[in-house]
């Protein structure tokens, strides 16, 4: 359809995207053979690629879909492999007309089962340099860490010297913080924002998907993050909408995540309106594609199904996404 080419052809940045995320199963069980990985044999889910697909169709919450996330990665040993998983994202991303892409990826969740820090970062980044070689994409590459482990953990990794180093040459921009929500607020990792803030990294958090609004606060607060990942609770809170609209923070929203794991019952639950009333900034992101059944553009056109964005409203959406990318002023320049 003619919206469809429109939408195809926006100048799109997406700005929350796990890499781990993008792997398929059909990649997962390829690397889980090649690296003699035995996947769950308990679990009729693990029968076949498609057994598996199926599966991600009922996701009942966030941590019904962390358990398979965490046991897709265990597929995941060599450089190469992180470069294969990367790379099949970024020619989604291109397909769907992707211009500039901000990845995160979960360093606890590798270096914790002895997969290198230095071996995850290698793949990734070579499959970084190839995007932006062969597709003209730009990229930046966040460490999220995870709020389920001890906050002693997430300042082990954030000091290892793998880790510092990546951060002083630049191959790791920012940080964010991912995984189980509830019960872990925001505030328990001040310290580790803190440190973040004197090296000079850029913050973003996960912040008011499966929990409520106070846990937006809560990292606007304690974490002086300058973006929110998801966010879908701020509506919530008017006042608290009003001061994210001033201040310019930008929320990366993914409605297909927010319904397949049923923060929401559909897209036209996604309080897309409301933002768009207030002036909040949002981009619009995949999360996990390949366990949520849909990369950014599928993401575009639920919105677009669901809240019927007039041509104007999609410029603004698209603007404040390139606005709200942390690449430089220059780049942001030729995007828009
Ligand atoms: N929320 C929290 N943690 C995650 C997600 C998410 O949507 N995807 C991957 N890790
Ligand atoms: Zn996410």
């Amino acid at each position: 359809s003619p919206l469809h080419d429109f939408l195809k052809r926006l100048p799109k940045c997406e700005h929350h995207i796990h890499l781990e995320g993008a792997l398929s199963p059909a990649l997962l069980f390829k690397l889980a053979k090649q690296n003699s990985i035995t996947l769950p044999q308990g679990d009729p889910a693990f029968a076949s690629p498609d057994a598996l697909l199926s599966r991600y169709k009922d996701f009942t919450s966030l941590d019904d879909f962390l358990q398979y996330y965490y046991i897709g990665m265990s597929a995941l040993i060599h450089s190469a492999d992180f470069e294969a998983l990367a790379w099949d994202y970024f020619q989604h991303a291109s397909a769907d007309g992707v211009h500039h892409a901000e990845v995160f990826f979960d360093p606890q969740a590798h270096v914790s089962r002895d997969v290198s820090y230095a071996t995850v970062v290698t793949g990734f980044q070579a499959a970084c340099e190839r995007a932006e070689k062969e597709l003209g994409i730009t990229t930046i590459l966040t460490a999220c860490y995870l709020r389920h482990l001890p906050v002693a953990d997430s300042l082990a990794m954030f000091h290892h010297p793998d880790v510092q180093e990546s951060y002083q040459n630049g191959t790791v921009k920012g940080i964010g913080l991912d995984s189980s929500e509830l019960n872990f607020p925001p505030n328990l990792f001040k310290e580790l924002y803190g440190k973040a803030s004197e090296r000079g990294l850029r913050l973003t958090s996960h912040a008011g998907e499966e929990g409520p609004v106070e846990y937006i606060r809560d990292a606007l607060d304690n974490l002086g993050i300058e973006r929110i990942d998801h966010g879908i609770r701020l509506a919530d809170d008017p006042e608290l909408m009003k001061e994210v609209a001033e201040r310019q923070i930008m929320l990366s929203v993914c409605p297909i995540s927010n319904v397949v794991l049923r923060c929401v019952k559909s897209v036209k639950e996604v309080p897309i309106r409301k933002f768009l009333a207030a002036g909040v900034r949002f981009s619009i992101n995949s999360d996990d594609p390949a366990y949520f059944g849909g990369y950014i553009l599928d993401n575009y056109c639920a919105v677009h199904e669901a809240h019927d964005l007039s041509i104007k409203e999609w410029e603004t959406v698209c603007r404040a996404g390139i606005e709200g990318s942390w690449c430089s002023d220059k780049r942001k320049g030729e995007m828009l």
